[in-house]
């Protein structure tokens, strides 16, 4: 699919260019689309029908808030989510707030199409979109910017360079498109140079990937958190921004939610937050998607207070780039690779011997494990030992219950509690990835810190949900 859509761009982009580098959106998509007859088009259209797009539950974000503290919305597909305001005058679109990428994109146009976006369970009838049209600040961002060199290689861009100026539209005047292939699902679409309202202040200039097609995205768009040039808190000169995850038990749930600061001050009561450096991985490619990971040392892993004994160097990054920790709150369930799987499954299971039984069927059905059959009957206390990781420079998290137990109910098998950890395949490609991914399911009811000036995480826990 991907290669036809590039196909489909690659033909608009004549009908939107003009003469100047970072000329203004004259044409929308959809208007080729609705003046067109030619299959490319049609494709699209057919795209855009399949608007059966049922994706998950969004909320109607009516207005842009104040970034000072944003709410930040929890849902059931696992991210969560938060309001941007995008052009002049600003339009509200909610974005999942990802530290684990960093390019920030919208789904754009009417044409927007988004594929495996949806959940049988929970249609939803309309995804917010962003208008170009509507907004009297948008500019198409120019093949001769600096700023497309951020999405594409020096190759493409000397196309661009050694093109006169005088040329006509066979010369690329445009940053060519951009697909994003995520660890699950892409997105496509173009480049856009668009005022960002963060609220409290407002961001010329902003790049903003405009996405005209997704397979197996969160509705609304994607805030790009990352390390580097192309990251949000970046572009906005941010130092430091923050988030508190409210509990999932919220997911969906209307008004429900934690926050998310962009900006602020270094406030001196960092009383209360332990801190653990940012690492880069020395081994990680420039460029790479590793590259933009927030990397930090974990030191041990402990379950009931009992260190897990795993080899020290399981926990350092390795020379093709692989292994380490990062923290990601575009993850649901914190990952650990196979070794590390093992070990901490093994120990929950000694920590617990005798008390629960474990249920296969469940670690069947739902690829989490161990997972111990419990009571269903309300008031039921369950008496789990808890995960604890330690990082360097003293910083620790000690989750309780609820951030590492999902409970599976099904009448005909019973009730049974499972570790909300996924482990990696054994024998898995060694795609370079890390070892460790502290996930968002962990980090409910923590406030996480990402000190950018001065390079550290800290962690707080706190109960997060607003009031
Ligand atoms: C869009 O959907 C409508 C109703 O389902 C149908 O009549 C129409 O032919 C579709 N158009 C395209 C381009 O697929
Ligand atoms: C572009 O400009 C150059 C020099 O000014 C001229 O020789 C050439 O014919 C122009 N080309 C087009 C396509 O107008
Ligand atoms: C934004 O871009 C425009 C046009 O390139 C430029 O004139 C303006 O100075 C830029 N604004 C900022 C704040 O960089
Ligand atoms: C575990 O399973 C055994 C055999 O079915 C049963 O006798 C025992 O009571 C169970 N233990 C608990 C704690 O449920």
């Amino acid at each position: 699919m991907a290669p036809l859509l590039l196909f489909s761009l690659l033909i608009l982009f004549p009908f939107c260019s003009s003469s100047d580098e970072t000329p203004k959106i004259t044409l929308q998509l959809n208007h080729v689309k609705l003046t067109s007859h030619r299959d490319p088009f049609h494709y699209l259209a057919t795209l855009v029908n399949a608007s059966l797009l049922r994706a998950r539950h969004i909320r109607n974000h009516q207005t842009t808030p104040k970034l000072s503290e944003a709410p930040l919305y929890p849902h059931a597909y696992g991210g969560y989510s938060f309001s941007l305001g995008f052009g002049t005058p600003p339009q509200p679109i909610p974005v999942l707030l990802d530290t684990g990428s960093d390019v920030t994109w919208i789904p754009c146009t009417s044409s927007y199409s988004c594929r495996k976006c949806s959940s049988p369970s929970n249609p939803i009838p309309k995804i917010p979109t962003f208008f170009p049209k509507r907004s009297s600040s948008v500019r198409l961002l120019g093949c001769k910017n600096p700023k497309c060199s951020w999405f594409h290689s020096q190759d493409t861009l000397d196309s661009c360079r050694d093109c006169p100026s005088n040329s006509s539209t066979q010369c690329p005047k445009l940053c060519p498109p951009y697909i994003i292939i995520y660890g699950s699902g892409s997105t496509a679409g173009i480049l856009l140079s668009e005022t960002l309202d963060l609220g409290d202040r407002t961001v010329e200039n902003f790049t903003v990937g405009c996405s005209v097609y997704s397979i197996a995205q969160p509705a609304g768009g994607i805030a790009g958190f990352g390390r580097g040039v192309v990251s949000l808190p970046a572009q906005v000169g941010a130092k430091r921004f923050s988030y508190c995850l409210v509990s999932r038990r919220f997911d969906d749930v209307d008004g429900k939610a934690g926050s998310v600061v962009i900006g602020g001050e270094q406030e001196d009561s960092a009383a209360g937050l332990s801190f653990t450096p940012m690492r880069k991985n020395p081994n990680i490619k420039p460029g790479s998607a590793a590259s933009v990971y927030y990397y930090v040392d974990l030191k041990k892993i402990t379950v009931g207070g009992k260190k897990v004994k795993i080899k020290k160097k399981t926990l350092v990054p390795k020379e093709d780039g692989s292994g380490g920790t990062i923290v990601d709150s575009g993850t649901t369930f914190t990952y650990l690779d196979a070794a590390l799987m093992e070990a901490v499954a093994a120990a929950f299971e000694k920590a617990v011997a005798g008390r629960y039984n474990r249920s296969e069927i469940v670690e069947t059905a739902t690829g989490l494990r161990p997972c111990f059959e419990i009571s269903s009957s309300p008031g039921t206390v369950l008496e789990l030992p808890e995960l604890g990781f330690d990082f360097k420079g003293g910083a620790e998290l000690r989750l309780p219950v609820e951030n590492c137990f999902v409970i599976a109910n099904d009448p005909a098998v019973g009730s049974a509690a499972c570790l909300a950890v996924i482990g990696g395949e054994k024998d898995g490609e060694s795609a370079v990835e890390p070892a460790v991914i502290l996930g968002s399911f962990q980090q409910q009811n923590y406030e996480v810190v990402y000190d950018l000036e001065r390079e550290r995480i800290g962690f707080q826990r706190k109960p997060c949900l607003n009031s």
